[in-house]
Formats: structure tokens, C-alpha cells, sequence
């Protein structure tokens, strides 16, 4: 009895030091799979004078797998220092005018508030109020799955009354990411005109970093991984209650059969619905199954089944980040794309996934064929391959850059003779 106290207890200790140890590495903005992921907004000051700026704002989302969607897009605020207005937004808008001083005559400008939310434009928005690299809803892609769409561009005239200063306390406002003040870059910016011939240089630059956590984004996990393989019986589920538990207040799920309750509705064109998710043990909106599918004499073969169990939610561009030690021998990812995320890594044992276009690029809502699937091919490496002590399982799996939670080693599907 005695034994078996201290035995518990020495569990207890050690699955306590072990949460406290993963509290440590969630609290803590650093995320291991890109440790510079960041999102950058650079200010360049372009004209000036003395009672008006102009300047060029620049969000770089420079994060290997974690993009920001819409609805509801990013959402840029900061706060003035002084009484400054923007008098003209190009490539983007404020959400709210403020009420503007009378004696700034008329037109009045385009935003007055101290705290100003700026917002991008639609695509369909008229070339007059464009500006390059903007329009795209909000929308930011991740920097593996495509560069060129990473980035969000505006331009705005500044009114001030003394002189200038930097506005403080930035925010960009999708749950989970902090920004740090402004820093003075040197040198500023230089543009290229004239095809690189010519390189016209900002009269200053600054650069707010934001960064993004998960721990800050939302309490609970939002993903589950469960685990299959052709040599065992055993299918290892998601951990019970990851993401909440079934009947936990303040957390409602839709049962089989149920009817489904209307989707709230909101004036907001750019609302985004809180997820409504089926009723399972794991209470999770999105579930990856990791399936060791067959072995052949060179060869294995993984499939891959992401679910989708949120009601209220299409995955627009959905990706999936995967670490396990033998990716550097995938040979072929039949139905979803793949790259190799090597920046940061020790050993290329990284890769990143996402769909094809129009073919499954959209993670459907739940209900709506809500799943997706792959399967890949990889080399058997001679003389250390082994399917022995989960070695065929992922270390790690992340959807849309939110860590999925793993099921716990000593519950992997075992080889018969383990
Ligand atoms: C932000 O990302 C850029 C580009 O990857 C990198 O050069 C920079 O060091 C990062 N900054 C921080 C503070 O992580
Ligand atoms: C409007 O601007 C005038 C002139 O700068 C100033 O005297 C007045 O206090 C301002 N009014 C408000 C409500 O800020
Ligand atoms: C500019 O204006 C700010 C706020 O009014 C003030 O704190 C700062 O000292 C001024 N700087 C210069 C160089 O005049
Ligand atoms: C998801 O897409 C389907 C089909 O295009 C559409 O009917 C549904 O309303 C979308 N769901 C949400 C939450 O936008
Ligand atoms: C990593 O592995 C991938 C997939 O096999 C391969 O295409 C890539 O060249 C490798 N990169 C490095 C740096 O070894
Ligand atoms: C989730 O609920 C919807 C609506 O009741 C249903 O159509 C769908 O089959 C359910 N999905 C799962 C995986 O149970
Ligand atoms: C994966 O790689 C590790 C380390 O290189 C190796 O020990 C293991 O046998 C490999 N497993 C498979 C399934 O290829």
C-alpha cells in the first residue's frame, strides 16, 4: 500500500513538474518550430512638413505557418501622442471617423480618434482608393505557404500641431499577439524606382515588432491528434477533455441528431462567429488522425485525416506544420502540398502542409464534408528504420500555427511484440 502511495505520488510530481515546464514554454511567446516568427510593422515617414506627414505603414507577417484570416482580418490601433489626425488613408480605412474639430474645416478628415482602428479594404474596392499590396480583406498569408501575399500595405497623411512623434502602444488586433514599441531603424527604408535603378530613401523608418502566443490567443488547446497503425488493434484518441470537457459550463457542444441553433447574426460585416463545436470526449474544432497506413520493402506510408468539427467555420488556406525526425525521406505527399521548414532547425525534420487549390484548400464547417485527407509516402532509411517505440509518430503537429495536443507516449499503438 505504502508502495503504491509513494508510486502515485511520484506520478503527481512528476506530471506536475511536467505542466509547469509546458506552462513555462506556452507563457513564453517563443514558439520552437520558428523561433523569429514575428509580424512586423514598419513606418516609413516619406514628406513632411510642418504641420503634416505622410507615411508608408507596412505589416509583414513573418511567420513560417501561421497566417491571420478573414473574418476579421488584422486590425492595426495605436495611440497618438499628441492631437494628430489622418486626414487621407490610401489601401485601408479607419473604422470609425471620431468626431472631428470644427475648426479643422471641411472636408473633415478621415479619422480623429486618438486610439484609431485601421482596417484593410476588399478586394472589389476602386483602383482610386488602392494602394500597392493592399485589399486583401485583411488577409495575410503565412510566409511558407505564399510570400507575396505576407504582406499588407497603406498610405496616410498625418495632421499634427507642434511636431512629430512616434504614436505608442500598437496593437494588432487578432487574439494572441503583443507589440512592442516603436524603434527608430537606421538607415530608414529605401524604395526602388525606375525597375532598381533608382533608390529613393524614407526620411525615417520605425519598427514595432508584434509577437504571437498561444497561451494569450485562448486558454485551451483548439487541436487534438489521435494515432493509428496497421500493426495494432489499438486506436489512441485525443486526450479526453483538451480542449474542454462535455457539460463544463459555458461550453455547449450539438449532439448527434440535434437541431442546430440559428448562427448569430451581427451588423458586423467582418464578424467572425464563436465556434460551435460537435459534442465529442475531446470537445476539440479540429482533429487530426495520424494513420501508419502500410510498410513495404523500401518504403512507408502515412495517411493523414484532418476533421473539422466547428460548425461555424469554414478553414479558408488551412496549413499543417509537422515535425517528426524522417521527413527529410518523404518521397511523395499525394493530395496536399508540402515544404520543408529548415530556417531555425538543428536537422530538416520539418515540413509544412496545406492543400491544393480548389481541390481542398478549404477545411469545410462541420456537417459539410468537414474533412480533409493525404497520404504520403516515405524511404525507409537502412539500418536505423524501425517502427519500435512510436518512432513512426509525429513530435509535433500544429494547425494554422495552434499547437495540437498529442495523446501521451505510454498510450501509442505498441508493435506485437513490445
Ligand atoms: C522578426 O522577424 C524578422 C524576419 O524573420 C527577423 O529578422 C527578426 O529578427 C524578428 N524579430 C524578432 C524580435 O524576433
Ligand atoms: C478645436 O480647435 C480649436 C483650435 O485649435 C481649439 O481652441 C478648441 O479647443 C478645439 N475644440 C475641441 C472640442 O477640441
Ligand atoms: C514634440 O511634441 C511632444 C508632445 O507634444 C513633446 O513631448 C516633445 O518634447 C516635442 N519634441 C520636440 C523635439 O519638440
Ligand atoms: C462554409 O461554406 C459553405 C459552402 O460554401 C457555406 O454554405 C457556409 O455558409 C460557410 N460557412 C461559414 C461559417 O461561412
Ligand atoms: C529536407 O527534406 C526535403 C524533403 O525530402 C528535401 O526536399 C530538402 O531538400 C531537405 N533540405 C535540407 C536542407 O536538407
Ligand atoms: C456534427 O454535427 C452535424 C450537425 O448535427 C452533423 O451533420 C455532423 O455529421 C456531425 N459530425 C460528426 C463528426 O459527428
Ligand atoms: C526515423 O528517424 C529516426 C532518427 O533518424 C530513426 O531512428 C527511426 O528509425 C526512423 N523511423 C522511421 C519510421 O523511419
Amino acid at each position: 500500500m505504502l508502495a503504491l502511495l509513494r508510486g502515485l505520488g511520484l506520478k503527481a510530481i512528476c506530471l506536475f513538474i511536467f505542466f509547469i515546464i509546458l506552462s513555462c514554454l506556452i507563457v513564453d511567446a517563443y514558439d520552437p518550430l520558428d523561433i523569429s516568427g514575428n509580424v512586423t510593422i514598419q513606418w516609413d515617414v516619406m514628406q513632411e512638413d510642418s504641420s503634416m506627414y505622410n507615411a508608408d505603414i507596412t505589416i509583414y507577417n513573418y511567420q513560417q505557418y501561421r497566417h491571420i484570416e478573414w473574418p476579421p482580418g488584422w486590425r492595426l490601433s495605436w495611440e497618438w501622442a499628441a492631437n494628430e489626425v489622418i486626414w487621407q488613408m490610401q489601401g485601408a480605412e479607419a473604422k470609425e471617423q471620431g468626431s472631428c474639430n470644427k475648426s479643422l474645416g471641411t472636408p473633415p478628415p478621415h479619422c480623429c480618434l486618438k486610439n484609431p482602428v485601421i482596417i484593410d479594404l476588399q478586394p472589389q474596392t476602386p483602383l482610386t482608393k488602392q494602394a500597392a499590396n493592399c485589399c486583401r480583406g485583411g488577409v495575410l498569408t503565412s510566409m511558407a505557404q505564399d510570400m507575396s501575399k505576407s504582406v499588407s500595405h497603406f498610405q496616410m497623411s498625418v495632421g499634427f500641431i507642434s511636431n512629430f512623434t512616434m504614436p505608442s502602444h500598437f496593437k494588432f488586433g487578432t487574439p494572441g499577439y503583443t507589440c512592442g514599441e516603436a524603434e527608430e531603424v537606421v538607415p530608414p527604408t529605401k524604395i526602388p524606382e525606375d525597375g532598381g535603378r533608382r533608390w529613393r530613401q524614407a526620411l525615417r523608418t520605425y519598427r514595432v515588432i508584434c509577437s504571437y502566443s498561444q497561451f494569450r490567443a485562448a486558454p485551451a488547446p483548439t487541436c487534438c491528434v489521435s494515432l493509428s497503425a496497421f500493426y495494432s488493434e489499438t486506436i489512441t484518441l485525443c486526450p479526453e477533455c483538451t480542449c474542454g470537457c462535455q457539460g463544463q459550463p459555458g461550453l455547449s457542444c450539438v449532439k448527434k441528431g440535434q437541431t442546430l441553433p440559428a448562427l448569430p447574426k451581427s451588423k458586423d460585416p467582418d464578424y467572425a462567429p464563436p465556434p460551435l463545436v460537435n459534442c465529442t470526449a475531446h470537445m476539440c474544432p479540429i482533429h487530426v488522425h495520424w494513420h501508419i497506413k502500410q510498410s513495404y520493402k523500401e518504403y512507408w506510408r502515412v495517411k493523414i485525416t484532418m476533421m473539422n468539427l466547428n460548425l461555424h467555420k469554414n478553414y479558408t488556406s488551412w496549413n499543417l506544420a509537422i515535425e517528426h525526425p524522417n521527413l527529410s525521406h518523404l518521397v511523395e505527399s499525394f493530395s496536399f502540398n508540402y515544404k520543408p521548414i529548415t530556417m531555425d532547425r538543428p536537422i530538416n525534420d520539418t515540413g509544412m502542409f496545406w492543400g491544393i487549390q480548389s481541390f481542398n484548400d478549404v477545411l469545410m464547417q462541420s456537417g459539410e464534408n468537414g474533412n480533409v485527407q493525404n497520404e504520403m509516402l516515405l524511404r525507409k532509411v537502412r539500418g536505423i528504420f524501425t517502427f519500435d517505440a512510436g518512432w513512426a509518430f509525429p513530435k509535433r503537429v500544429y494547425f494554422n500555427g495552434e499547437n495540437c495536443v498529442m495523446p501521451l507516449p505510454a498510450d501509442y499503438p505498441k508493435l506485437p511484440n513490445e
